[in-house]
């Protein structure tokens, strides 16, 4: 046994993390088997000599030896010394003192983010809304006045499928807005699209069954969709929206389709009437559910919206998804679901046992908001803030970095997106923009599986005040020239 390297680590642990000598002669033993410093079947020194080298009492050795032996890390031999463990029960050993293993489930293997958590408030950030603006005393108010009429009950789990108050603003105003076939009862309130993506995908298709999503596609979808082990199938997408090929059909028959029709994310384009009706009736005929995600239709900035493919029939196989994490707030954590009257009953048992609602008070508030007129005015002013700021930034970017980039037609949103006309990398402007405080979205990062790369930047607006936009684009346009200072973008 090397007893050198034992009386530096025992010194470390008494001195530096200040434990008792025995606490310390038990750890620096543990941590030299497990790290393999000490080989297993090494013999120990017995209590008395180890002791005397240590200059530490004769009991706190015997105190550490017991405790390794009780724990399975040494044996007594017949003689009476200790001998370190010879290998057997190995994995005993380690499930006791290791941390257990983390192996994530193969279904979100290789999700995981490894960048630090973006700043949320830098500008370019796609799918916030002008936080700056947002009217929060009216809110605050219609919280207040929530909790004064809240009674006890209410305080207990709420109803899975929302409150009723919140069912029926949602339903008034979807109908109206959004050419939404629906009754009440076939809202569910749900904490948001991410949450209803992840209960469509659970509830909806078997693991192994075929996903379908738009390519490129937002990030959310693709990852609700790979947890619920889905095979994922990328379908293009070109100016009138999703695009699936017939034979996609028939090779990939899919369960689920995620569309965004509205305003395609983050490509931006508006699915044509001649396709939702077209996608509605093939995903019939094949028994599929189309996810369609209507995340900012309420900002239209030209033309007039198109209905949603979910009104196209009346049991269209259409769950449709609403957020007021753009019209809202995101920490709002509210958006809901409208599903067809057949399934209301199954998906309602369903949801009982997998989820529990709460957050009444929000609930109460948002159908207040609403029903008082206050969600339709913020609209309207936000409706016009945007349009007024894709103008400005539109402007900017032609101004400062010419033909550079190429902003793709959309007639809509709170983001637009633009492709690198120049040999230059989104991934290595992005990472290089991030070191300088500019948070990029690569388009790269939307690909699907093996589905066609586009190049270039997602870049939100909707937050951006005139003087933030002009900074941004102008250290955005100096980004792009530092490292590609041949190329023929003159500004216009
Ligand atoms: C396409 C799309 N859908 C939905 C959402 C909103 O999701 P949530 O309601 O979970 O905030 C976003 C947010 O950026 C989005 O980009």
């Amino acid at each position: 046994m090397d007893l050198a390297l034992l009386i530096s680590s025992f010194s470390m642990q008494r001195d530096a993390a200040r434990h008792s000598q025995q606490e310390a002669l038990y750890r620096s033993l543990r941590d030299l088997l497990l790290d393999g410093r000490i080989a297993p079947g090494t013999r120990l020194a017995s209590t008395r000599t180890l002791a005397g080298e240590l200059g530490i009492a004769r009991n706190s050795v015997v105190y550490a030896y017991e405790r390794l032996a009780e724990e399975g890390f040494v044996v007594a031999t017949r003689n009476g010394t200790m001998t370190l463990w010879d290998g057997r029960g190995q994995d005993n050993v380690r499930d006791k003192s290791r941390p257990h293993p983390i192996r994530l489930s193969d279904r979100v293997d290789g999700l995981g983010n490894p960048q630090a958590e973006p700043d949320r408030m830098s500008p370019f950030v796609p799918g916030l809304p002008s936080l700056d603006e947002f009217p929060v005393a009216q809110w605050r108010r219609c919280v207040e006045r929530a909790w004064k009429r809240i009674k006890p009950a209410q305080l207990a789990y709420g109803p899975v499928e929302g409150l009723p108050e919140l069912r029926r603003a949602v339903a008034a105003y979807i109908k109206v807005s959004r050419g939404v076939r629906c009754e009440t009862d076939q809202i569910f309130i749900t904490d948001g699209t991410q949450g209803s993506l992840e209960l469509c995908a659970r509830m909806l298709a078997n693991a192994g069954e075929f996903g379908w999503l738009e390519n490129p596609c937002y990030n959310g979808a693709r990852t609700a969709f790979r947890s619920a082990g889905l095979c994922l199938v990328p379908i293009e997408v070109d100016d009138e929206g999703m695009a699936p090929r017939e034979d996609q059909w028939r090779i990939h028959p899919p369960k689920l389709i995620y569309t965004t029709p509205s305003h395609q994310y983050p490509l931006g384009s508006l699915m044509s009437m001649q396709r939702r009706a077209a996608l509605a009736e093939k995903a019939r005929e094949c028994g599929a559910w189309i996810i369609e995600d209507d995340y900012d239709s309420e900002f239209r900035h030209r033309g007039q919206p198109l209905p949603a493919i979910q009104g196209i029939h009346a049991e269209a196989p259409v769950c449709y998804l609403g957020t007021f994490s753009k019209t809202m707030f995101p920490a709002l954590r509210l958006g809901f679901m409208v599903i067809p009257s057949i399934a209301v009953g199954p998906l309602s048992q369903t949801l009982r046992e997998l989820v529990h609602r709460g957050h009444p008070a929000d609930q109460l508030a948002m159908a207040e908001f609403i029903d008082s007129g206050l969600f339709a005015r913020h609209l309207r002013t936000m409706r016009s803030l945007y349009t007024h700021r894709r103008g400005r930034l539109e402007a900017a970017l032609a101004r400062h970095l010419g033909t550079a980039l190429k902003v793709r037609e959309s007639s809509g949103g709170m983001h637009l997106s633009a492709e690198l006309t120049v040999p230059l990398q989104d991934t290595e402007i992005a990472r290089i923009g991030a070191n300088q405080g500019l948070m990029l979205q690569p388009l790269s990062r939307y690909r699907v599986a093996d589905g066609q790369t586009y190049n270039g930047f997602v870049l939100g607006y909707a937050g951006l005040t005139d003087r933030t936009m002009e900074k941004a684009v102008v250290q955005l346009a100096q980004l792009i020239e530092a490292h590609h200072p041949k190329a023929d973008h003159a500004p216009i």
